[in-house]
């Protein structure tokens, strides 16, 4: 009889020790003098100590950031944080073996000998794939809402310029009907020759505005990216403003070919490295890096310039149309708006990193066709 209660009550300890080890959530308990009683896998997962070791030597103040043991035992005494004797849900960082700081959720509660004290137990929730989980959340609502915004924008910017264009097409033939068929002073002719010339560049924002809007049709086909940068870089260095750039390539020699519409591409390069001389006032290196990316399913493009960076709160609008800091007639603000519009019509991402010390990096990613290099395989 007293054989077979014992041997219940073995059973039952076992069972509880189990129950404790095989919690999905960290569970320590500590004495009163704050050793360590109770230290399961998940605490010692999450804190980086064995079980061994912190059963052996680790005190519950070691667990918590500077002076959080205490101020925990102040709360679980007093009785306003889930009743006295308890603590609930309260967000807390405790200490791993290494000294990194952990984000936790923690239910403790104090285990009482009749009124006595006897010991403290706490079950610890990581937070930090959470935490991981709402950043990236956050961050693709903002991803989102840009996106939403670019695409009435887009919208509007179509049908504006459609206005445009007839008007613009009328001001500019009967100026040269007025140039070709009258005989007029010289002076006359200047000023309309200054109409002329204005309208070419009113017309000119309208063809910006119309590839901002991708009113214009796309041709994909499968693309030498190295190449599209090689050619686009032969045009603008010919330029004064590239007189005093260096320019440095690092194109990976074993590209797989994009598809993509190659005009589309030679215009988004055009603009990035456009602004990169413009914003290295003429003066300065740039860089450009092509690789694969190491999962083999994009290509990665790098446009670095020796710049003077881009402030955080210009960063926020440059992909705005009709962002510009430069003065007027120097820029549209259409620039990264049509290079946005571009990279999302390639199902791409583009990325900008700046510092006021380096420089700016603009990093494209463009996908591989995968799709289509399924379909064939399971064609054949
Ligand atoms: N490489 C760069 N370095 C610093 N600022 C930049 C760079 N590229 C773009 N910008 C900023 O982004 C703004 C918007 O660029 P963009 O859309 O091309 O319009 P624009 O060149 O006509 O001003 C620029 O006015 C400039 O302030
Ligand atoms: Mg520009």
């Amino acid at each position: 009889m007293e054989t077979d209660k014992t041997k219940d009550l073995e059973r039952s300890e076992a069972f509880l020790h189990n129950l404790i080890q095989s919690a999905v959530d960290a569970i320590i308990a500590a004495d009163k003098t704050g050793k360590v009683i109770i230290f399961n896998d998940a605490a010692a997962e999450i804190s980086g100590y064995s079980v061994k070791e912190a059963l052996k030597n680790l005190d519950i103040r070691d667990v918590y950031l500077g002076d959080g043991a205490r101020e925990i035992m102040k709360k679980l005494r007093s009785d306003e944080f889930g009743g006295k004797g308890k603590l609930k849900s309260y967000l807390v960082n405790v200490v791993g073996k290494k000294g990194d700081s952990i984000p936790i959720r923690l239910n403790a509660s104090i285990v009482y000998d009749g009124d006595k004290e006897v010991a403290t137990i706490g079950f610890f929730h990581d937070m930090r794939e959470e935490i991981e989980m709402k950043k990236k959340l956050e961050k693709t609502q903002v991803q989102l809402l840009q996106a939403e915004k670019m695409a009435s924008l887009g919208k509007l910017a179509a049908g504006v310029a459609h206005q445009l264009n007839n008007p613009l097409g009328g001001i500019s033939l009967f100026t040269k009907l007025i140039l070709e068929e009258y005989e007029l002073q010289d002076k006359v002719k200047e000023d309309l020759n200054r109409i002329l010339k204005d309208t070419q560049r009113c017309s000119d924002t309208v063809k910006e505005l119309l590839e901002f809007a991708r009113q214009t049709s796309q041709f994909m086909k499968p693309c030498d990216i190295n190449k599209a940068i090689t050619r686009t870089l032969f045009l603008l260095e010919n330029q004064a403003l590239f007189q005093n750039i260096t320019t440095e390539k690092d194109l990976s020699p074993d590209l797989p070919p994009v598809k993509a519409d190659i005009q589309q591409l030679n215009h988004m390069f055009m603009n990035i490295i456009l602004n990169a001389a413009q914003a290295m006032e003429g003066n300065g290196k740039l860089i450009l890096k092509t690789y694969l990316h190491p999962s083999r399913d994009r290509i990665c493009i790098e446009i670095k310039d020796t710049g003077p960076g881009i402030p955080k709160d210009i960063k926020k609008h440059i992909f705005e149309p009709f962002f510009t800091t430069k003065e007027e007639g120097k820029g549209t603000g259409l620039g990264l708006s049509i290079v946005y519009g571009i990279v999302e019509s390639h199902k791409g991402n583009i990325h900008v990193k700046s510092d006021p010390k380096k420089g700016t990096i603009f990093l494209i990613e463009l996908p591989l066709n995968s799709s289509e290099g399924k379909g064939n395989k399971n064609g054949r």
